[in-house]
């Protein structure tokens, strides 16, 4: 196929697509159709930009429509999940997650977690992002024909097993998580608690599901295309006040935090001569 066909052909399946999806009804909880505003900010001359560090903060010059937009979506976040934390440049849930367990945990660390049998997403388990941090993982005990977790079994699995993080949130799931009981008992060993809200997150917008900030999460993070009705994108969210755990978070998600600076880190970066 030449260049030009394959262009073209490309061009009529994007076209098929749009009109597969106009006619039909998608069922699937991780897609969204794009209000018309969305996709005016999307087809734009941003597309092709870039704005590394922070509105104000940047490290080159020429991002000022970048920090306008950036602080009017960082406000939005904050108005709409009532927290004192927004970070909205991750590129997908997947990356917040893997920023807010780089911004919690330290390789070696453990995690408790929902198995992606009992619908945990692959990123937390250890072939996804969990692994990727190099994290022990220990899944809940779950009550698999109520799609719930054995509360009492696992408060007493968190307590038992200390982990550095307590994760929750799942893809698939018909119940809010009973996270109050859960994060207290993850909260009394230390740990900290973060919530994965990818699937829900329109929901919990729209304070239609649970309100994990309130109900104990440290962390909430999710994808800003799914319920959420967004471009594709991710969130890093917390109700915390502390500006030194908020710039951790903000920097899990950029540059990432160097090996000395990781929570809890003691490991000295170690110079190698070339
Ligand atoms: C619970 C959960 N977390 C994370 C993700 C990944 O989100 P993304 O596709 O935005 O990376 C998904 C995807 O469906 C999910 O269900």
């Amino acid at each position: 196929m030449s260049a030009r066909e394959a262009a073209s052909r490309i061009l009529e399946a994007v076209d098929e697509s749009g009109r597969h999806y106009r006619d039909s009804l998608p069922m699937i909880a991780s897609e969204n159709i794009l209000s018309p505003l969305v996709r005016k900010a999307c087809d734009s001359d941003l597309h092709g930009r870039y704005a590394e560090g922070l509105p104000g903060k940047r490290y080159y010059q020429g991002c000022d429509d970048f920090d306008t937009i950036e602080e009017i979506g960082i406000a939005a976040a904050k108005r709409v999940f009532n927290c004192n934390f927004a970070n909205i440049q991750s590129t997908s849930g997947t990356v917040s997650n893997m920023a807010g367990l780089k911004a919690l945990a330290k390789p070696g660390d453990t995690i408790t977690a929902v198995s992606t049998a009992d619908g945990g997403h692959i990123s937390h388990a250890r072939m996804g992002a969990v692994g990727v941090r190099g994290l022990n993982l220990v899944t809940y005990p779950w009550i698999e024909s109520r799609m719930e977790p054995d509360i009492d079994a696992a408060a007493a699995l968190i307590r038992e097993t200390e982990p550095n993080v307590a994760l929750f949130g799942q893809s698939v799931f018909l119940f809010p998580t009973p996270l109050e009981e859960l994060a207290d008992a993850a909260h009394e060993v230390g740990a900290k608690v973060m919530y994965d809200a990818a699937h829900v997150l329109g929901l919990i917008a729209g304070n239609q599901f649970q309100d994990p900030l309130r109900e104990g999460a440290d962390v909430m993070t999710g994808s800003s295309h799914k319920t959420f009705p967004g471009p594709q994108g991710g969130f890093l969210l917390s109700n915390s006040d502390d500006p030194k755990f908020q710039r951790r978070l903000n920097s899990a998600i950029f540059p990432g935090p160097s090996r000395s600076r990781q929570s809890g880190g003691t490991s000295r970066v170690r110079r190698v001569r070339c």
